[in-house]
């Protein structure tokens, strides 16, 4: 994939987040069941508003990163959040054993965690990346 389609990338995993979770609100709101907020909460926060600042990053900051590293912050933030939030829904809804949500949860949430080490690391590195000629500071 060329390197300016990743920010692309980031944001259309983090627009369809953002229609499951908004159509996932408007149910509990609308059934007055919001026993499952908390899984709500994550799918928007992780997968719309992480990804989306991710992406952010990346289209405007992050010409020079690697697409190898722009991969594995893609690939471990998304697969960690297609684990972790159905996996809270389960364990929040009680629909499924706790044998199964467990290690969807625990995997699901370091995936996340190792998607957001990576990005980090990326955004210390360019910190410290010499400055293109056209840049003042
Ligand atoms: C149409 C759009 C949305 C609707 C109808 C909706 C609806 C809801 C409902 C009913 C709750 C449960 C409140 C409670 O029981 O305390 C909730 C919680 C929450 N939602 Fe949404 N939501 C929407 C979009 C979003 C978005 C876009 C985000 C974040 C980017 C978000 C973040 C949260 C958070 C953080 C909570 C937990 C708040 C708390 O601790 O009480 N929601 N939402």
């Amino acid at each position: 994939m060329n390197n300016s389609r990743w920010p692309h990338a980031f944001f259309a995993a983090a627009a369809l987040y953002a229609m499951i979770g908004v159509c996932w609100g408007l149910a509990m709101g609308a059934t007055h069941n919001h026993a499952t907020y908390s899984a709500h909460a994550h799918l928007n926060l992780l997968g719309w508003a992480s990804l989306g600042l991710m992406g952010t990053y990346y289209a405007i900051l992050g010409q020079a990163v690697s697409k190898w590293v722009k991969l594995a912050n893609f690939v471990l933030s998304n697969l960690g959040v297609l684990l972790m939030i159905p996996g809270v829904y389960m364990y929040l809804g009680q629909a499924g054993p706790p044998a199964l949500y467990g290690p969807m949860i625990g995997i699901g949430s370091l995936l996340v965690a190792t998607g957001f080490l990576v990005f980090v690391v990326t955004v210390i590195m360019g910190l410290f990346r010499p400055a293109s000629p056209a840049a003042t500071a």
